[in-house]
């Protein structure tokens, strides 16, 4: 088992005088290493909340998180998480997330010039990734002329420039057409296939439909966990 949520809870408004909202409500699912899955459920029901759980961008109030049965949810402190937040995860944001007037090839290298990586291997690393989500053409074309399909095949190749074992994508295909978002989801069949773990929040049944699993919230409870398929 990858990563492991038991018993996951998160509320807001901790201060004086101001009500505590409860977000994720108890909740209890795995990912198995080389899944696919699809995080559904209406807005407001919990699906960003818990996907910054699962990217250590934010601590649940309550529950344990398991990473290959490390206990992530509370005594690691911050630069323990962001170690593995670094190394291990990629993000794809809903609004890309792009600097506007670098390359894409900056802005793909990015994640890379934070560490100690040298310059050859930082040219072939991104080459690697341009390549996989097919924006390879575009590699010195600057980020503000690109489509927002593009942009996204963009965002998505500086998520997987790290080599991480698990992606996190909020909507990657919200702001998209039918054509290119069936081009993204392309992307990511084929990094699942190369072997990374996939988790995709999404109010996209044809993209719920092409993962392994489709797990449900509703007022952040998992309404219906289908059992981990075989893989
Ligand atoms: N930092 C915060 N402080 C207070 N409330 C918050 C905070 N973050 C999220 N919430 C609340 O938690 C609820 C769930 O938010 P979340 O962003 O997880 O929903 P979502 O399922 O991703 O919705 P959408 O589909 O619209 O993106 C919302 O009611 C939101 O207002
Ligand atoms: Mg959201």
């Amino acid at each position: 088992m990858m990563l492991k949520l038991e018993g996951i809870s998160k509320s807001f408004g901790n201060k004086e005088n101001e009500p505590i909202k409860t977000v994720l409500n108890n909740v209890t699912f795995n990912v198995e290493r080389g899944e696919m899955v699809a995080v559904c459920g209406k807005s407001g029901a919990g699906k960003s909340t818990l996907l910054h759980i699962l990217g250590l961008l934010d601590r649940p109030t309550a529950g344990t998180y398991r990473w290959d049965d490390i206990v992530l949810s509370d005594e690691h402190n911050d630069k323990y998480l962001s170690k593995i937040r670094n190394e291990k995860i990629g993000f794809i944001l809903q609004d890309y997330g792009l600097i506007e007037d670098q390359t894409v090839f900056d802005n793909v290298a990015l994640p890379l010039m934070l560490g100690t990586t040298k310059l050859s291997e930082i040219k072939s690393k991104v080459k690697k990734a341009l390549e996989t989500v097919g924006m390879l053409e575009f590699t010195n074309s600057m980020a503000c002329v690109l489509s927002g399909g593009e942009k996204q095949r963009t965002a998505i190749a500086r998520a997987l420039v790290n080599e991480p074992e698990l992606i996190l994508a909020d909507e990657p295909t919200g702001a998209l057409d039918g054509e290119n978002s069936s081009i993204i989801l392309n992307s990511f069949l084929k990094i699942n296939e190369m072997g990374v773990t996939i988790v995709i929040v999404t109010h996209d049944e044809d993209v719920a439909n092409m993962c392994n699993r489709i797990i449900r919230i509703v007022d952040g409870k998992i309404d219906h966990i289908p059992p981990n398929p075989p893989l």
